[in-house]
């Protein structure tokens, strides 16, 4: 299996996912692909030996099916069997998402279906949970919204601010990212719950 990771950041998700496909993984890394040029994770992404490209949304102000078009003519040259959203943060519409329907993976840093959209770690911290966590999902047109594939929960500590909680929840999304994608491309779509 050919595995394209999109990242708009730093890639400490698509890292840990490239790392992951060695040995007798069925999958392997075939392109990263950012939507910002001087995003952190093209450089280790080129590290790594993975291709990579730019689709800059700027070039697409207001014309958002313009913008996933030239994503997909980017994605279909490298021709992925599954896609992971890794970090990425641009809505996608239906004009991808039914595109890869079937196909494409995501990473969310809270115990979906909770805090959909971003600031999730001060949402939790704000709503005095007790716990919070990570989803990996089936990517469909509803933000955040599809099939849970696999989730990890963490304690919110006394003291906690969004930033220590998010660093304790990242270091869970690089245990669970990996392992979910491993059982996504062997064809299992059973939710994994850890630990
Ligand atoms: C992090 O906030 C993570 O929780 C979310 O995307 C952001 C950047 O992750 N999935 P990465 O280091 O670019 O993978």
């Amino acid at each position: 299996k050919r595995v394209a990771i999109l990242i708009s950041g730093g890639g400490s998700n698509m890292v840990t996912l490239v790392n992951s496909m060695t040995g007798d993984h069925p999958a392997r890394p075939c392109l990263v692909l950012s939507n910002v040029p001087a995003a952190g994770g093209l450089a280790k992404a080129e590290a790594l030996g993975i291709s990579t490209a730019i689709v800059d949304h700027r070039n697409f102000t207001g014309d958002r099916a313009g913008f996933e078009a030239a994503l997909n003519e980017v994605l279909e040259a490298h021709s992925p069997d599954i896609i992971c959203l890794a970090g990425f943060m641009r809505i996608l519409t239906e004009g991808f998402t039914g595109h890869w329907a079937g196909r494409c993976l995501n990473i969310h840093p809270s115990l979906l279906p909770k805090y959909k959209g971003l600031h999730t770690h001060q949402r939790a911290i704000e709503a005095g949970d007790a716990e919070a966590g990570c989803s990996v999902h089936e990517v469909t047109a509803e933000l955040d919204g599809g099939p849970v594939l696999g989730q990890v929960r963490v304690p919110v500590l006394p003291g906690d601010d969004a930033a220590s909680l998010a660093a304790r929840v990242l270091a869970e999304e690089h245990k669970l990212y990996p392992a979910v994608l491993r059982r996504y491309a062997e064809g299992n779509r059973t939710p994994l719950y850890l630990p």
